[in-house]
């Protein structure tokens, strides 16, 4: 078969991984050829691809980015998108899609009205997507989080500071749940569980009043205020309908200070997050994801994702994972197991 991949919307550590195992297993096992389209779906609308086989993916286990660049464009919103992009999908057989929720919304509309033969690989450090206990890229996201918050908490002592580190992970709170318990957080605050500035100050002050001093506040960057306990700014809406999320972290260092009194510093991670090599549990998944999507192809199954559950790779609905309102959000449970150190 000759087969498309591409790599949708943002970068994220173990898409050279997925690249690399679809081809390899693709090439040995079915005598397949691949088609890379460059930028995401802005390739497949403009037809613009790279040459892909075993050869190229030679040394990218370990490189994060993607070597076929990515965008955030999808068919659907650009004019005369869809029809460019069925013409060009004319010369393969089966396109594999790499990405996150935007990425393969558009794969599914594709899918659903126009048959496109298609496979989708769930990418995202934010791990919000539904049908999939985790996508590739949460697991390293997490570890450089983890890493800055231990540094965060040696500074954080030497000057008996509180240091409000903002993690991404857009409405979801999965970076911040998870790097904030394994670098023991004093608080944790995620989109999932409003906040209330009052309770997070009284409880730094009853902290630091048990003798315990610097603390370290982890935040997602979709954190909410409780209605009416504070006010935050309304966020701008990019060009894909995507709230403007990043400084909810100042607001919150600002208003620590001002009632608490301790001197607070903030940590913005951002893209740090997303950038570097992939950490060895996200290549083995990413490679296994990729591995499965050329199986899928091979099977037919069309309109589906790979996903992981109870560390089996299984095979899911496209519309299962993103069709309405699928987010796959921090249960309160998890949550809890954070609060336990914060009080
Ligand atoms: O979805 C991945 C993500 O890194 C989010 O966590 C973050 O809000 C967003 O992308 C940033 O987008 P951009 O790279 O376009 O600034």
């Amino acid at each position: 078969m000759r087969v498309g991949i591409l790599t949708g919307g943002g970068d994220c550590p173990g898409l050279n991984a997925v690249i690399r195992g679809v081809v390899r297993k693709g090439e040995v096992n079915y005598h397949d050829g691949f088609v890379g389209y460059s930028d995401g779906w802005r390739g497949v609308v403009q037809d613009h691809t790279i040459a892909l086989d075993a050869h190229v993916c030679r040394g990218i286990l370990p490189r994060g980015g993607t070597i076929l660049g990515t965008s955030r464009v999808s068919p659907q919103r650009v004019e005369g998108g869809v029809e460019a992009a069925l013409q060009h999908l004319e010369k393969v057989d089966a396109l594999v899609v790499i990405g996150g929720e935007g990425t393969l919304r558009a794969a599914l509309e594709l899918y659903n009205s126009h048959g496109v033969p298609l496979v989708g690989v769930p990418k995202t450090i934010d791990n919000d997507i539904g049908a999939t206990e985790v996508t590739f890229g949460f697991h390293t996201a997490v570890q450089i989080a983890t890493d800055a918050i231990d540094r965060l908490h040696t500074t954080a002592e030497a000057h008996d500071r509180v240091m409000v580190c903002e993690v991404m992970g857009r409405e979801a709170g999965w970076i911040a749940i998870y790097a904030g318990i394994a670098g023991g957080a004093a608080e944790i605050i995620i989109p999932e569980e409003p906040f209330d500035i009052e309770e997070i100050c009284a409880s730094l002050v009853r902290r630091h009043s048990t003798g315990r001093y610097a603390s370290v506040v982890v935040v997602a960057e979709g954190a909410v205020p409780k209605p009416g306990t504070m006010e935050i700014p309304e966020l701008e809406i990019d060009v894909y309908g995507h709230k403007r999320l990043g400084g909810i972290s100042n607001l919150l260092a600002q208003e620590i200070e001002v009632r608490t009194g301790f001197e607070s510093r903030v940590t913005i991670l951002g893209h740090v997050q997303r950038g570097g090599t992939p950490t060895a549990f996200d290549r083995v998944l990413a490679t296994r994801y990729g591995m499965a999507a050329i199986d899928a192809v091979h099977d037919g199954a069309f309109g589906q994702m790979v996903a992981l559950r109870a560390d089996q790779i299984v095979r899911v609905p496209l519309s299962e994972a993103v069709g309405g309102e699928m987010r796959k959000v921090v249960p309160h449970d998890l949550f809890e197991v954070g609060e336990v150190f914060c009080r």
